[in-house]
């Protein structure tokens, strides 16, 4: 196996490897070690089942839940009986009748980390392309470690030992889960509260942790003073030089992990199909 850094802030490519046969101990350790310093990989030309996205995350970690399944929703109604219950189908496409066959539609997914509105977030996603767009559904990631790093020593005055609610009521495309209401106070988003700087578990080291800006707030602020705080901190942090743009092949698997980055996706014609598939480990409070 090769790893072929991107020479931007984030991510790799690693060649070499065929992941629908069993991943070796050795090999096992040298992509884990290409994930903790580069924090999302792709992999080409990968031909994978649902089983073998389920084999497969178990290299970065224990099994995770979806989306539905973590905010205690049950199983989303639209997933077919043959769909594990642990993968998640990304998609545009309606099926015969005109129903969705999967998440997050065609629209932009805005800079965001997976399942924040959690106790117990995810830690890695992995992403498999089965059909992608000419243009458009680009998916971008932030190395959070580089904007915790570089913030100006007046932001990071300010940052340092807060923490943030991180709401349950929008999905990373900015639509309402139907089963909460409207959020006229971001104070009082149902939604679960975690600090803004963490340590990742394995790395030790610190990155921001910021989740969503939709409905977020900064605990122990006036909301006006905590909008304004989050509005200088999300435009330090998505700023070109701390991101990577992936476009999309077919056969494409990103793994990411969502304790160090941030991720966002463009939107693209309606016109056109897209199908992802993904699944997910499980990760540890945030601490
Ligand atoms: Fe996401």
């Amino acid at each position: 196996m090769n790893v072929i850094p991107t020479g931007q802030a984030l991510g790799a490519e690693i060649t070499g490897i065929d992941l629908s046969k069993d991943v070796s101990a050795a090999d096992r350790e040298f992509i884990v070690n290409a994930y903790t310093e580069h924090l999302v990989l792709l992999f080409r030309g990968q031909s994978l089942s649902f089983d073998d996205l389920l084999r497969l995350r178990e290299v970065f970690g224990p099994p995770g839940k979806a989306a539905n399944q973590l905010l205690g929703l049950g199983r989303k109604k639209y997933l077919p009986d043959e769909v594990p219950d642990d993968i998640t189908i990304i998609s545009n496409i309606t099926d015969a009748a005109g129903k969705p066959i999967g998440a997050l539609g065609d629209g932009e997914a805005f800079w965001h980390t997976d399942s924040s509105f959690t106790e117990t977030p995810i830690s890695a996603s992995l992403l498999h392309a089965i059909e992608v767009t000419e243009q458009g559904g680009e998916t971008g990631f932030i190395n959070m470690y580089k904007a915790y790093d570089e913030m100006p020593a007046g932001l990071a005055a300010k940052v340092n030992g807060r923490h943030a609610n991180h709401s349950k009521v929008h999905n990373s495309a900015g639509m309402r889960r139907p089963e909460f209401a409207e959020v006229t106070d971001p104070s009082k988003a149902p939604g679960v509260r975690h600090p803004l700087v963490r340590t990742h578990p394995a790395t030790r080291r610190k990155c921001l942790y910021l989740g969503r800006r939709q409905n977020a707030y900064i605990f122990d602020l006036p909301v006006p003073e905590s909008e304004k705080l989050l509005d200088e901190l999300w435009a330090h942090t998505c700023q070109e030089k701390y991101a990577w743009h992936h476009k999309w092949r077919v056969g494409d698997l990103l793994v990411w992990d969502n304790r160090c980055t941030m991720h966002h996706r463009n939107p693209f014609s309606p016109n056109a199909r897209r199908l992802m598939h993904k699944s997910t480990t499980a990760g540890e409070p945030v601490t």
